[in-house]
C-alpha cells in the first residue's frame, strides 16, 4: 500500500505561476510556421497561427522567454524591428540557417498579449555587447523623448512593452555557445550588462546564466555571481534535458532523483551565499529550459515526437517545481511548439503531443500554496538509483477556493492502489480528478491518432480524512478536492 499524507498546515511557501512559463527560440519551426505562419489559412491577419494561440492559452504560460537560446548569442535585435521587407536576412550560425528577421520584438510582444504571457528577452552576451542590451531595454521600456522610443513609436507602439524580465545571455557555460565564457568572465560581463540595463529601468528582474552543462565548474560560477553582482542578480538559470536513450523505464522514471539533486544543491549553495554573505535580497531560481530532449540531438528542427514515458517524466519535473517552490520561481518548458514541444502544426492543423497534457492539467489545478506532501510505499531500482519511491508525489492548496490538488505520477507499468490521507480535518465531498495513461509507455499522439493519450477527467468524492484510489498503470493523476 502507498500512502500519500497532506497537511493544509505545512505549507512549503507561495507557488510563483510562473513556473509554468516556456519558451520560443528562433529555431527550426518554433517561430516560423509555429507561432508565425504568414499565408497560412490557419492564421490570422497579422499572421499569428490562431490555433498555436488557442492550444497555448490552454497551457496557461504566464511568461514566455526569447528569442533564445543558442540563437541569441548571435542575434542583432535591431535586425528584428521595423518594415519587414526591409530586415535584413542573416546568416544564423547556431542552427546553421538563414534567419529571416520577419518575426522580431514587436511581433513578439504582441504575441504574448494574445495568448497572456508577460515577455522574458533574453540579451546577446556572446557576440554582442552591453550598448546592445541597454538599447533594447530602452527600446521596449522608454517612455521619454530618444530617438529609441520614438522608433518603437514609429514600429506602431506608442505604448512601451513593459519588459520586465530580462535574461543576460544563455548557457554561456557551454562550448557550444557563441561567446562562451569563463566563471570569471561572465560573472564580469553580468555585472556590468546588469548595471547599464537597470539603469536604463531600474524596475527590470534580471536573470543570470549558471549552469547548462553541469559542469565541474558550476559551483565556482555560482558562487561568483552571487558574490559580484548580489544586488544585480534575480534568478539564477539552470537549464536541463533529459531522456531515454538507453530504453531502460526504471532509469528513465528514477530521473526524479536527478532533479531532487540539482535543486536541492542550487538552492544550497544560495542559501550558503545568503548566510555567508549576507546577500541583500531574495535571489530564485529560474530553470528557463527544462523538458525531455534526446532523439532529435543534432539536428537543427527539435522536431520531437513524444511517448507517454516522456509525459510521465514531464509531470516528474512538475512535481520538482512544485516541492522546490520556494526557491525555484520560474521555469519554461522548452520549447512551445515544434520544436521539443508540446504541440506539433501541421498545414493544415494542430496534434496535442502527449507531454501537453500533464503540463495543462498542472497548470490549469496547481493552487497558489505549495504544500509539504509526505508519502511512502512500495519501491523500484532505476539505474544506480535504489529505493525509489513507485509514486512521484506534489500537492497545492489553493487558499481562495480550500481546495487542494494532489498530483500522482504512478511509474509503475500495473495498477496501483494507494490511500490519501488528510491529516488535520476532513475532505469536504465532490472533487475532480484528471487521468492522463495511455494503452502503453510508448504510445503517441500522430496526426493519425491524436487521442492516444490524452487526460480524462473523472468525479471523485471524498468525506472524512482519507480516500483510497487505484492509479491506472503508468499514468499521471491530479485530484483536486475542496477541506470540509
Ligand atoms: O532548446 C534548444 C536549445 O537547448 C537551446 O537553444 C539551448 O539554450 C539549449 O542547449
Amino acid at each position: 500500500m502507498n500512502t500519500i499524507k497532506i497537511d493544509p498546515d505545512r505549507t512549503l511557501g507561495t507557488l510563483d505561476r510562473n513556473v509554468f512559463g516556456g519558451f520560443a527560440e528562433h529555431l527550426g519551426r518554433c517561430i516560423y510556421g509555429g507561432i508565425y505562419d504568414e499565408g497560412s489559412p490557419l492564421a490570422d491577419a497579422e499572421g499569428y497561427r490562431r490555433d498555436v494561440i488557442q492550444a497555448v492559452k490552454r497551457l496557461g504560460m504566464p511568461i514566455i522567454r526569447y528569442p533564445g537560446g543558442n540563437f541569441v548569442s548571435g542575434y542583432r535585435w535591431m535586425d528584428g524591428i521595423g518594415p519587414q521587407d526591409e530586415r535584413p536576412p542573416r546568416a544564423e550560425l547556431a542552427w546553421r540557417t538563414v534567419e529571416s528577421n520577419r518575426f522580431g520584438t514587436d511581433e513578439f510582444v504582441r504575441w504574448c498579449r494574445l495568448v497572456g504571457a508577460e515577455p522574458y528577452l533574453a540579451v546577446n552576451c556572446g557576440d554582442g555587447d552591453m550598448r546592445e542590451a541597454r538599447d533594447w531595454v530602452e527600446y521596449c521600456n522608454g517612455t521619454t523623448d530618444t530617438a529609441l522610443v520614438r522608433l518603437r513609436r514609429r514600429n506602431g507602439s506608442e505604448q512601451p512593452h513593459r519588459v520586465r524580465y530580462w535574461g543576460i545571455g544563455n548557457e554561456v557555460d557551454g562550448p557550444w555557445q557563441m561567446g562562451m565564457k569563463t566563471p570569471e568572465e561572465y560573472a564580469r560581463a553580468f555585472t556590468e550588462f546588469g548595471k547599464m540595463m537597470k539603469m536604463v529601468d531600474p524596475d527590470i528582474r534580471l536573470i543570470a546564466s549558471w549552469t547548462s552543462g553541469w559542469f565541474d565548474d558550476w559551483v565556482e560560477r555560482g558562487q561568483l555571481l552571487l558574490e559580484q553582482a548580489p544586488r544585480l542578480v534575480d534568478y539564477m538559470a539552470i537549464h536541463w534535458y533529459v531522456g531515454n536513450p538507453d530504453d531502460d523505464f526504471g532509469r528513465y522514471m528514477a530521473l526524479s532523483e536527478l532533479f531532487e539533486d540539482r535543486l536541492t544543491a542550487a538552492e544550497g549553495l544560495i542559501n550558503a551565499m545568503r548566510v555567508c554573505r549576507q546577500l541583500p535580497r531574495p535571489v530564485y531560481l529560474a530553470v528557463d529550459e527544462w523538458n525531455v530532449w534526446y532523439r532529435t540531438r543534432g539536428d537543427n528542427r527539435l522536431e520531437e515526437v513524444y511517448n507517454l514515458e516522456d509525459a510521465l517524466v514531464v509531470a516528474m519535473q512538475l512535481n520538482a517545481f512544485i516541492r522546490h517552490a520556494r526557491s525555484v520561481k520560474m521555469a519554461n518548458l522548452a520549447q512551445v511548439v515544434n520544436v521539443i514541444a508540446p504541440m506539433m502544426t501541421w498545414e493544415d492543423g494542430l496534434v496535442l503531443q502527449t507531454t501537453f497534457h500533464p503540463f495543462e492539467i498542472y497548470s490549469r489545478q496547481a493552487g497558489s500554496v505549495a504544500l509539504d506532501a509526505y508519502w511512502e510505499g512500495e519501491t523500484f531500482q532505476g539505474g544506480d538509483r535504489v529505493g525509489v519511491r513507485v509514486l512521484d508525489v506534489s500537492a497545492t492548496l489553493n487558499p481562495e477556493e480550500r481546495e487542494v490538488s494532489v498530483f500522482v505520477v504512478n511509474r509503475s507499468l500495473e495498477a496501483t492502489e494507494a490511500e490519501i490521507v488528510l491529516q488535520e480535518g476532513a475532505w469536504g465531498g465532490s472533487g475532480k480528478s484528471w487521468v492522463v495513461t495511455g494503452p502503453d509507455i510508448k504510445a503517441t499522439n500522430t496526426r493519425e491518432n491524436p487521442e492516444a493519450v490524452t487526460a480524462v477527467e473523472r468525479p471523485v468524492a471524498a468525506s472524512g480524512a482519507r480516500l483510497r484510489l487505484t492509479l491506472e498503470p503508468h499514468s499521471v493523476t491530479a485530484l483536486t478536492l475542496p477541506l470540509a
